[in-house]
């Protein structure tokens, strides 16, 4: 596995292989994998000749008071994870590499789809994910993205930004890997404590709780969502939202949609976990 530290070493080793004809996929990542990171990487070894990933701990995207500084670094493992899993190539950037003028004055950002959601108890978080993600593009010129579906909105925001900016690369969405609890993989489930650590699997089955009841009929989506969010409350969650969207615009669904997803952000104790569960009611 060819490690690149820099954005002319990624596209010396890129070039090289698309001069042989080889298509590539790129998984772009924060690092600290887990098998739900291993699982895009297969996905991408399935789709493309060749697998880049990058470790980027993105400042751009965390707000003040978030966890970039905490955000778990652990590049040594990271890198045996890749190899193991033979990706070709391992892009790790410093901050300088990825923003190389200092403050970034240049912005990607999608309106609306960026708003709802994480988006609204994150603000700037969507719009620093979009210009990181067009900037490892730009660096990588990737045929295919490869990008979980626990993070349903980053998804959206992520292919309505290639759509809209004409990038030809085929992203593709890769299932949510859980615990086998039902617990969503993630990075941040290491900072959940013992005791935590069984109660977080109820963020998954009260997510499933909804889509059950939609799918028996309830249609006052403000009071499911009401109902359960209060519920997580009790059990220790501190809920930011737990919302019936519209899968399209992830704007609040009302009974004439049809394609819906059941997103959900809270935080037990430090971790702010989040998950969705979709749920489609053509030909119900
Ligand atoms: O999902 C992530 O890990 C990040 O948001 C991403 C896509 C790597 C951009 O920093």
């Amino acid at each position: 596995m060819h490690i690149a530290e820099t954005v002319s070493a990624t596209r010396d080793a890129i070039a090289a292989w698309k001069r042989a004809g080889e298509t590539v996929a790129l998984v772009p990542t924060m690092g600290n994998l887990h098998n739900g990171h291993l699982s895009l990487v297969r996905e991408a070894r399935r789709q493309a000749d060749r697998v880049a990933v990058s470790v980027f701990v993105n400042p751009t995207q965390f707000g003040p008071g978030e966890d970039y500084d905490a955000y778990p670094r652990t590049l040594d493992q990271d890198s045996a994870l890749l190899r193991e899993e033979k990706a070709d190539l391992l892009f790790i950037p410093s901050v300088d590499e990825m923003y190389p003028l200092g403050g970034n004055k240049t912005w990607v950002s999608v309106d609306d789809l960026g708003d709802h959601l994480c988006g609204a108890n994150r603000p700037g978080h969507f719009r620093g994910v979009t210009t990181v993600v067009s900037k490892l593009f730009n660096i990588v010129q990737p045929d295919i993205a490869v990008f979980g579906e626990k993070d349903f909105q980053q998804l959206a925001v992520i292919r309505r930004m290639t759509a809209e900016l004409m990038m030809p690369i085929r992203i593709v969405g890769a299932p949510t890997d859980r615990e086998e609890d039902g617990l969503a993989r993630s990075s941040r489930n290491g900072f959940l404590t013992a005791a935590e650590r069984p109660r977080a699997a109820l963020l998954h089955q009260h997510l499933q709780q909804a889509r059950n009841a939609i799918a028996a009929g309830e249609r006052d989506y403000r009071a499911l969502e009401a109902r359960l969010a209060r519920a997580l409350g009790e059990q220790g969650f501190q809920v930011d939202y737990f919302t019936v969207a519209d899968a399209h615009t992830l704007a609040p669904a009302g009974p004439q949609h049809q394609d819906l997803v059941v997103a959900a952000a809270a935080r037990l104790g430090q971790p702010r976990l989040i998950d969705n569960v979709t749920i489609s009611l053509l030909n119900t």
